[in-house]
């Protein structure tokens, strides 16, 4: 074994901590902080750790991670929880402080930066009440926090503030001698100054605003994409690629139904949740669900591997026979009706399902069935008597929210049968004195009635055994595998899978003959039913788990039932049935500062999209743009509004309407010749790289990271033209007028690489660019090849189409039009529920005085501070574009200033303190 560390980089300390700490046999290399050691990367990785077997390890918790299991000492559970919150909690917050402490000469703002994540650590020690994170030995989490916080509060100057616990707990780790010695290796007895070589090295890291909050909040100025430093290598590796030819195989044209398993094919089995037929889907409810699950499928098509998405609605159960009664429609009614509306929505949206199906179906009854007699045949299910709330005049019984009555703990008058809304105490609603039917206000009987069980204590260790596996070789989100978790922490109990309705899948055992499945029992086989309604041949995706990976896109509220209960129902059926091997759940999506809500009448909804006038692309890009991908998220109009102003219409529609335009205007739509210079080669090297974490990050599923990887490209696209500048070389000498045709050769067939990565975000954008360029369909499936093929698509002599321009702008009134429109219905004479951050920050006025729209007050003028919103990101996209172009210095500040001016009637306008924000730190 051998350990490649560098001076100077700091997460070397941890390392080598570990190692001495662990007293592992290994010899240490120290390399220079550009060296290669891991070859097949394309950036330096230190530390690395080479194994007998001839791999590298490369991140460094994983390597100390590695060193203690070879010492015996395993890292649990609470302890992987540790190093995953170091690398993704602290480290960035870490990085950033580094970057200030030494290279901008801040150190007095670290302790800002550090705030939190010390805050949540001395919470947690105190909480915890053991001398070391995970117990009362030192285990990996420690040396590797040690190390990590070393630099920083072994630093007595940065003035960081006291916590105690913090304090004593890091003081431990600094009289190691493992620590003392790694210390001075890596940092040369020079503290956090020892740091610099490596930290120079390094991009910027971002704001944590803009690195945490989505939508970025930071204007555009403030959030540069870094420079990258480009290899000869990666030049000339990227230059062979660009001549490679394309395939020979149309790419998805030929999908053929049924689509069944293939051998020697990665077969892809993807699901969405079903959504309930009993409500239109809003915003947050197509994003967590079809709409993801939508671009991952289009993705995966297009990477060849054989795909099926399946999809339908939830349809049984006692919110769909309640929607019927408010109706007055039969259940059956309202679920033939609300089915055609959500697949009208999907359609609109452009969900490309392979087949869209439903819960009530003959197939559901008939799997159903066979699942739950194989449970009872297995000795799964158990026998239990519930005490209920029965209508007698209604003939029902009650489901614990519909029925009313005085709570037993605090006599609030109105308590629902599930919890009180006064104290906020969960009830059982056989509790309730004096309750009601909410339908018929009768006072209601108990009544007691048996049920069956699923015996999830039973089944624990099945699942246990098979959770780990699937968790650790599949790609669970965080947020999946923690809730899992904590249902299992718990300990399961038996789950009731019977009730008391009749809209639902009859339960066949003749003791119960008048029960129905509880939904969500029955809901998770609809995947299996509305399958087999597709193909009869389901069962090659649902009973070949060897063959099939199946993917279950949801939101967070669903994960238990697809990790925990269905799968449980699958193990004890004991019929090899596929389990779920990728978990993904988004967080949710909130609508401006509040929820989306049906009954106040806020947010957007599904079937009201269309009526916006703004096209289904552009709202997928914007809902993907925000997607609750680990952390919850909102939909904002005046962002939206931003973002496609910026991003679609200056950024990327800009970029391919001006590389078409200029073979069109000076070649006369034919692409020209080509001769690649190191320039050339340096772009086509950074387009690669943006392809290939494009397709890192897509393979993960994380769909708003790589979606941010296409609007790099279009950014390095606009840069190279605009420091090229082909329209002036045309008219230049031969060499200049072939330099502009290498130019646009270049950069048009950027804009038909981007149609290929946009495809699964916005299918008609994708399709549009490159019928405008007359592409071959070929290039599609080439592109995606491996780990990104960036060809030259469309050769010299290729006659493009007519070009013309991808997206509008979206003005102000009319974004505020749509605004007031879908805000929530908020009568003249009555003041907003929602003030606006302008509003907020000047809370000096009494709260019952409404502020008339558009008057300013005290000042404040919402109005006006939309409108500079916008002219503040538009300005900072001009700086920003001019930095890029390395423009004149005088001509950059001179529009840096009117950035600033801009910025301060902003602050006026949202009754903020006007001071000029102090200047960000400038790139060394
Ligand atoms: N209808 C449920 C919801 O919208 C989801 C059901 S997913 C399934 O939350 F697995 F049960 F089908
Ligand atoms: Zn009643």
């Amino acid at each position: 074994m051998k350990l490649f560390v560098s001076e100077g980089n700091p997460h070397c300390l941890k390392v080598l901590a570990a190692l001495e700490e662990t007293g592992v046999q290994c010899e240490v290399q120290y390399v220079s902080h550009e060296e290669r050691v891991v070859p097949f990367l394309s950036r330096p990785a230190l530390p690395a750790l080479l194994l007998p077997s001839g791999l590298h390890l490369f991140s460094p918790n994983a390597i100390c991670r590695y060193l203690f299991e070879v010492n015996g000492k395993d890292c649990g559970e609470l302890c992987g929880q540790w190093l995953e919150w170091e690398a993704t909690d602290l480290q960035p917050a870490l990085l950033q402080a580094f970057h200030m402490a030494v290279l901008q000469g801040k150190g007095s703002e670290v302790s800002k930066v550090l705030q939190g994540s010390l805050n949540y650590l001395e919470q947690s020690l105190s909480k915890g009440n053991t001398p070391y994170l995970t117990g009362d030995a030192a285990s990996v989490a420690d040396v590797v926090l040690w190390a990590a916080l070393y630099p920083i509060l072994s630093d007595s100057s940065l003035a960081l503030g006291e916590r105690n616990y913090v304090k004593t707990w890091f003081d431990r780790g600094a009289a190691l001698h493992s620590l003392q010695s790694a210390a001075q290796n890596v940092l040369q007895g020079k503290g956090l100054q020892g740091t610099k070589s490596y930290m120079q090295k390094q991009p910027t890291p971002q704001s944590s605003q803009c690195r945490n909050t989505q939508p970025c909040n930071s204007s555009p100025a403030e959030c540069e994409v870094s420079e990258r430093l480009v290899s000869e290598e990666e030049m000339e590796a990227a230059s062979v690629t660009w001549s490679k030819a394309l395939n020979a195989r149309p790419s998805d044209a030929d999908r053929q139904h049924p689509i069944l398993p293939m051998e020697g094919k990665r077969n892809i089995l993807v699901t969405s949740a079903l959504p309930y037929v009993n409500n239109v889907p809003h915003l947050g409810n197509i994003i967590g669900c079809v709409l993801s699950t939508d671009v991952f499928s289009r993705y995966a098509r297009l990477r060849d591997w054989n795909v099926l998405f399946v999809c339908g609605t939830d349809e049984y159960g006692t919110a769909t026979e309640n929607k019927a009664r408010e109706e007055g429609l039969t259940p059956q009614q309202i679920c033939d009706k609300y089915h055609a509306i959500h697949a009208d929505i999907y359609k609109w949206f452009q969900i490309d399902f392979d087949y869209f199906g439903r819960t009530t179906t003959e197939k559901q009854t008939e799997i159903a069935q066979n699942i739950f007699w194989r449970l009872h045949k297995h000795g799964f299910l158990v026998e239990d008597t519930v005490e209920q709330l029965r209508c007698e005049k209604c003939q029902r019984f009650l489901a614990d929210r519909f029925v009313e009555g005085i709570c037993p703990n605090c006599s609030y008058p109105e308590a629902r049968g599930d919890q009180c809304d006064k104290c906020g105490r969960l009830i059982n609603a056989v509790e309730l004195r004096e309750p009601q039917c909410k339908v018929c206000r009768q006072t209601p009987v108990i009544r007691s009635s048996k049920h069956l069980f699923l015996d999830l204590p039973k089944l624990e260790s099945q699942l246990e055994q098979w959770l780990d596996k699937s968790t650790s070789t599949g790609d669970w989100t965080a947020n999946a595998k923690q809730i899992t978790r904590s249902w299992l922490r718990d300990g399961l109990k038996p789950r009731c899978i019977t009730r008391d309705l009749k809209w639902g899948t009859p339960v066949p055992h003749p003791d119960f003959n008048e029960k129905v499945f509880y939904v969500w029992f029955d809901a998770p086989i609809g995947y299996l039913s509305i399958t087999a309604n597709y193909t009869d041949k389901w069962e090659k995706w649902w009973k070949n788990p060897n063959q099939v990976e199946l993917y279950n896109f949801m939101a967070k509220d669903n994960v238990p039932f697809h990790s925990v209960v269905f799968p449980c129902s699958l193990l004890g059926a004991q019929d090899n049935y596929t389990l779920v091997s990728h978990l993904v759940a988004t967080e949710y999506l909130n609508y401006e500062d509040t929820k989306f809500s049906k009954s106040r009448g806020v947010g957007v909804f599904g079937d009201m999209a269309k009526d916006t006038g703004i096209p289904s692309d552009v709202w997928r890009f914007y809902l993907l743009y925000v997607r609750p991908e680990g952390q919850d998220s909102a939909f904002s109009w005046s962002d939206m509004a931003t973002k496609n102003n910026s991003e679609l219409l200056n950024n990327l529609g800009n970029f391919i309407n001006r590389a078409g335009m200029f073979v069109a205007k000076f070649f006369d739509g034919c692409v020209p010749a080509m001769e690649l210079q190191q320039e050339d080669k340096k772009l086509l090297a950074l387009v690669g790289w943006e392809l290939q974490q494009y397709i890192q990050l897509m393979d993960k599923v994380k769909i708003r990271d790589a979606l941010k990887h296409i609007l790099n490209i279009s950014r390095h696209g606009n840069q190279y033209i605009q420091v090229n500048e082909p329209w002036r070389k045309i008219k230049g000498d031969d060499t200049e007028r072939q330099r502009a045709g290498t130019v646009t050769g270049v950069s048009v067939n950027i804009a038909c690489l981007l149609s290929v990565m946009l495809f699964p975000y916005m299918p008609t954008v994708s399709q549009t660019i490159r019928d405008q360029l007359n592409a071959p369909q070929t290039c599609v499936s080439t592109m995606l090849q491996g780990t990104g093929t960036f060809v030259c698509a469309l050769c010299p002599g290729h006659r493009i189409g007519t070009v013309s321009p991808l997206f509008q702008k979206l003005e102000v009134d009319q974004i505020e039009a749509l605004k007031k429109k879908f805000g929530g219905q908020q009568p003249e004479d009555e003041p907003p529920k929602k003030k606006t951050t302008a509003q907020k920050a000047a809370s000096t006025e009494p709260a019952a005085v409404p502020a008339p729209a558009k008057v300013a007050v005290n000042g404040v003028d919402p109005e006006k501070a939309k409108q500079l919103t916008q002219a503040v990101a538009e300005q900072g996209e001009k700086v920003r574009t001019l930095k890029a172009q390395k423009a004149e210095k005088a001509a950059i500040t001179a529009e840096v200033a009117k950035l600033l001016d801009l910025k301060k009637q902003l602050a006026l306008a949202e009754g903020k303190s006007p001071e000029p924000a102090p200047q960000k730190g400038k790139k060394k």
